[in-house]
């Protein structure tokens, strides 16, 4: 778990230091600082930000960067991580004081799951947003999955500056980059179709005393191997050049939540929506439990509880009980044996 966690010109906190247990509440009104705090944590876990990927709105106003440190424990042995980010993107990641290079191994030290209201977009927002879940997720299960996303990225991304530039692009140019798409995309949908089976088992796992199960099916841009990608870029080589990006591949893939038979975007209610990504959720976290003991889950939960009723909470309660370390943002101390034995922190600090 976290026990010691330093914040320096983090969103709203000018400097704050702060000492953990295993289960903390996070109290405090609107707009104290509660989920700046959480997001803090997820992003030392995770080096992203569950709510922006734009740093400037992380770093407080008036400053120039944020730093934040942590103390990991976990049987016996302990780290201590550091993430410094500037304005301008420049970031320095230590551990026990000494330079890391590459976030890859950094963001292996504890997997942090968020649940927020925000969730719920998993379900009904658009496709970009279902993306980013399942990648991320797939990232935290497994390193494999990290390096193959990153293959497939930067080849997409030298492929969209040579369609970008004011010089016509090179077809010769840019089919050298479609060979090293077709390759690593190719092992991202297969990796992709395995991960979105094994997710659908946990989903079914999780409520399994509902009529209609809440189901995801992967809609892959083309699943026949590397060879079949490589024709489709070839394919749509032309077009892209006039519009000067990328208009097929996995980065585009789609993702769709079904409610028994019927797909959920336009049609779920929202406490539908709202479960479907609560449960999506708790199967992820499952998932991270399984594959890297639960121990190194650290779970931030930005006031969902206080939406479900009781038969729901029981259920969200008994999930995430064995994660290694829970946070829980609220107003006011809620009522129940659950929180009996949290660490209760007020903000503003
Ligand atoms: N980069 C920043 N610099 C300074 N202040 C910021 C920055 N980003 C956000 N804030 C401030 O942080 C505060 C919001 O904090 P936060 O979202 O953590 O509140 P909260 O306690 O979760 O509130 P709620 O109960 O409404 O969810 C706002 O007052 C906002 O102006
Ligand atoms: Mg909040």
């Amino acid at each position: 778990m976290i026990s010691e966690f330093r914040v320096l010109n983090w969103r709203s906190f000018e400097r704050a230091r702060l000492f953990f247990d295993r289960k903390n509440l996070l109290v405090g009104v609107n707009g104290s600082g509660k989920s700046n705090l959480l997001e803090a944590l997820g992003f030392l876990g995770l080096l992203r930000s569950f709510r922006t990927a734009r740093i400037n709105e992380l770093v407080r106003h008036e400053a120039n960067s944020f730093h934040l440190r942590g103390v990991w424990q976990e049987s016996g042995s302990q780290s201590t991580l550091e993430v410094a980010v500037s304005n301008s993107n420049e970031r320095l990641l230590t551990v026990n004081g000494g330079r890391e290079r590459s976030g890859r191994d950094f963001i292996r030290h504890y997997f942090p799951v968020i649940f927020a209201p925000e969730d719920m977009e998993i379900v009904c927002g658009a496709p970009g947003v279902r993306r980013r879940f399942f990648d991320m997720v797939a990232c935290q299960l497994s390193a494999g999955y990290v390096n193959i996303l990153h293959d497939y990225l930067s080849a997409l991304k030298l492929r969209n500056m040579l369609l970008k530039s004011p010089r016509k692009a090179d077809p010769a140019k840019l089919e050298i980059y479609e060979e090293l798409m077709a390759e690593s995309a190719a092992e991202l949908t297969l990796r992709r179709s395995k991960f979105i089976e094994e997710f659908n088992r946990m989903l079914a796992a999780i409520a399994p005393e509902n009529k209609e199960t809440v189901s995801v099916e992967y809609h892959p841009q083309c699943s026949d191997g590397a060879a079949a990608y490589a024709e489709a870029f070839a394919r749509s080589r032309r077009r892209e050049m006039e519009k000067r990006t990328t208009l097929t591949g996995c980065h585009l893939d789609d993702y769709r939540f079904f409610l028994g038979k019927q797909a959920m975007r336009g049609f779920a209610s929202n406490g539908q929506n709202r479960m479907a990504a609560l449960n999506s959720k708790l199967a992820a976290s499952r998932m991270l439990m399984q594959n890297h003991g639960a121990e190194k889950l650290v779970a931030l939960i930005d006031d969902v509880t206080g939406e479900l009723d009781q038969r729901h909470q029981a259920m969200f309660f008994d999930t995430i009980a064995p994660a290694g370390q829970m946070f829980f943002t609220c107003t006011s101390i809620p009522d129940g044996g659950f929180f009996k034995d949290a660490k209760v922190h007020n903000l503003p600090l």
